[in-house]
């Protein structure tokens, strides 16, 4: 029978689009599974978004929405960018999902029965982006969080209590003599200094907010919500069926492994276990705290706003371009700077000419020497053992490597290999043998040698950028399918045929290529700028009528029938129309951001009612003489204001 495997990242605050940062959490998660999956481990890989609490609620009360509301689309961006990224998650555990919500309800019950949860005041500081907790002392100087450095709230409300001191040997007795519990070593250390070993100590824990509404109710008191990351923290237990499904909690629990951010690794090494001792559970067997990717040495952060977002880099350059860079660059467990520079010289350096190179010249070599025909000859010479030796040494490495998810030296590994083919290339001059009828057989051999070197490299960088090792199998014509244990046996083609392909990964101009990035990083912000501008607007139409006006106030609307005479793309920006209308006998452009709702056909030669006295605006480099009026229902049906009889353009509403 398979062993299972529990693999988990955190679950997302959708205060806002994700960015590189959290790609880089679930892009790591996702490289765990299909390796472990390859390893032959039943792995059930968790997700999701954690949608309570302060800092969403004040973020959609910000934008005019209920936060359920304001969640839902940004839950919809997340889901869409994991399968952009080809993520294989099993569960997306939102934690408004009822069953989730259900879990926190019963678990917070058991602990009050049990008398690990009591009442009390709670007065100190809270930070809102972190969700967290503080004490004076453990403020900075200037009163800000000491994890992110901005301002906190002083906080009074009366407010239940988790019996975290309790637990306080235990945690302590964990951390130090259980190595395997977390890793790297070093963050346990600065835990133990800073939350269990400090003047202070371990402080019972604030558990529930009665001054807040967005939350899960405490069941036996509606006055109060349970605190988020108690909320949060269950998730990893409904995700695997807690309350009901009893079989596969008790099939995947404990977890292997929690893969979480530095900032929060406190929560997930001291709050978690406590939590989990308390409900008498067993511990998960490793919290990996790993590093931030840094931007100009700052954490790139959705409050500070110096963020890059995964889809135009995957747009431009395709999901392993990405993810492989985000697993190479970076030490898992340190911090590390992303440049769009360091970025493109990965590509050129290792994508195109390491790895596409030696793709590239393997087939081509093999259709102009040999019909394109793979197979042994058996005429071995000077490197050939050197090359196999090193082929078959690699696989033992990764897995090495990746017990500590050591995922750039996994890369480098392969990458040896890579070189070492490429440099065989340039020792055996197949041009050279190609030449001579008599050295046909060593040719053969040759190219064999190669193609099985690839067909090793496309088992083992699987895990790490499965496109590309599909890619690379489809050229050497060798089938989809594969196995990890193939990448330690040398000889396994028996016969082959090679495909002609694109170039997997073509050459960059860097200074061209940055430029192009920045553009469709703009564009990305920009239209996502619009649509929320729009999306706030019609949220307050739908919410209450408007103040009283003036039929004055009204008069000021300059609003016309026009004919739509044609409909172009806007150069610029991929949701956007523009209009050519006719009002009369005057003709205007207006920018709209109907695309998703109407084609140009069903848009030309009809009759719209528009705002004509709004003053122009340019909507990325085009000028809107003018607003379009619609209405949209709650379904999100959107309809363009027209008149009921059909009368002629530029007549005026009144
Ligand atoms: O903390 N580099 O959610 P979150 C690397 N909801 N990792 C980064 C990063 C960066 N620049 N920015 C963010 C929460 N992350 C809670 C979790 S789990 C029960 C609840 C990582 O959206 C960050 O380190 O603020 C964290 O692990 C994750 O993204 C989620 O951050
Ligand atoms: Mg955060």
């Amino acid at each position: 029978m398979k062993k299972n495997f529990y693999l988990t990242t955190p679950i997302y605050y959708p205060s806002d689009n994700l960015h590189i940062g959290h790609t880089y959490c679930t892009v790591a998660s996702d490289c765990i599974k299909r390796f472990k999956e390859l390893e032959g481990y039943n792995v059930f890989f968790t997700t999701g978004s954690d949608e309570h609490g302060q800092k969403i609620a004040t973020k959609a009360s910000e934008a005019g929405m209920e936060p359920k509301e304001y969640v839902d689309k940004i839950v919809a961006n997340i889901k869409k960018l994991w399968e952009m990224l080809d993520i294989k998650y099993d569960a997306f555990i939102r934690s408004t999902d009822p069953r989730h919500e259900k879990d926190v309800q019963d678990i917070f019950q058991k602990l009050y029965d049990k008398g690990d949860i009591y009442k009390g005041e709670y007065e100190g500081y809270y930070c809102t982006p972190c969700e967290s907790f503080w004490t004076e002392a453990q403020l900075n100087e200037n009163h800000t969080c000491p994890d992110c450095g901005r301002p906190t709230q002083l906080t009074k409300e009366e407010s239940y209590f988790f019996r975290l001191s309790k637990y306080k040997d235990r945690l302590l007795d964990l951390l130090q003599n259980n190595d395997e519990f977390t890793e790297p070593a070093f963050r346990k250390n600065e835990l133990i200094r800073n939350f269990i070993e400090s003047d202070e100590g371990l402080e019972d824990l604030s558990v529930s907010r009665s001054s807040l509404d967005w939350g899960v109710r405490v069941p036996f008191d509606e006055k109060h919500v349970i605190y988020v990351w108690i909320d949060a923290l269950i998730c990893y237990l409904s995700a695997i069926g807690y309350g009901d499904d009893k079989e596969k909690f008790e099939s995947f629990w404990p977890a292997d492994v929690h893969l979480v951010g530095k900032e929060i690794f406190r929560f997930h090494a001291l709050i978690w276990p406590a939590l989990l001792m308390a409900l008498d559970l067993p511990l998960p067997k490793k919290i990996f705290g790993h590093g931030w990717i840094l931007f100009d040495n700052d954490k790139m952060s959705k409050s500070k706003g110096n963020v890059i977002y995964p889809e135009p880099i995957i747009k431009l350059y395709g999901v392993d371009a990405l993810k492989y860079f985000l697993l190479r660059e970076f030490s898992f467990g340190s911090d590390g700077s992303f440049s769009k520079e360091k970025f493109m010289q990965r590509l050129n350096s290792d994508l195109a000419n390491d790895l596409g190179n030696l793709l590239s010249r393997t087939v081509a070599m093999a259709i102009k020497y040999n019909e394109g025909i793979i197979e042994d000859k058996g005429v071995k010479d000077g490197p050939d053992d050197d090359l196999k030796d090193l082929a078959l040494s690699v696989k033992g490495k990764v897995e090495e490597a990746m017990e500590h998810f050591r995922f750039n030296v996994c890369l480098e590994e392969i990458w040896k290999l890579i070189r070492r083919s490429n440099k065989y290339v340039d020792e055996t001059e197949p041009w050279i043998l190609a030449k001579d009828e008599s050295k046909k057989n060593r040719l053969n051999t040759v190219l064999y040698n190669l193609s099985e070197s690839l067909r090793i490299i496309s088992i083992l960088i699987n895990p790490f950028i499965a496109n590309t090792s599909k890619e690379i199998r489809r050229q050497l014509g060798l089938e989809e399918e594969i196995s990890w244990e193939d990448a330690k046996v040398w000889g396994l083609i028996k016969k082959a045929k090679v495909n002609k392909g694109e170039v997997i990964f073509p050459r960059l101009d860097i200074k061209k290529e940055i430029l192009r990035l920045d553009e469709e990083n703009a564009k990305l912000m920009e239209e996502r700028a619009i649509s929320k501008k729009a999306e706030e607007k019609e949220e307050k139409n739908a919410k209450a009528f408007k103040d009283e006006i003036a039929l004055d106030d009204f008069n000021k609307l300059d609003i016309r029938l026009a004919l739509v005479e044609s409909v172009e793309d806007h150069p610029n920006a991929d949701r956007l129309y523009l209009l050519n209308l006719k009002i009369g006998n005057t003709k205007r452009q207006i920018v709209s951001n109907i695309k998703d709702k109407y084609t140009k056909e069903e848009l030309t030669g009809k009759k719209i009612l528009v705002l004509c006295n709004l003053k122009a605006h340019k909507f990325r480099g085009i000028e809107s003489q003018g607003m379009l009026l619609a209405c949209e229902d709650e379904d999100g049906k959107l309809s363009i204001a027209s008149t009921l009889a059909d009368i002629k353009d530029g007549a005026i509403i009144s």
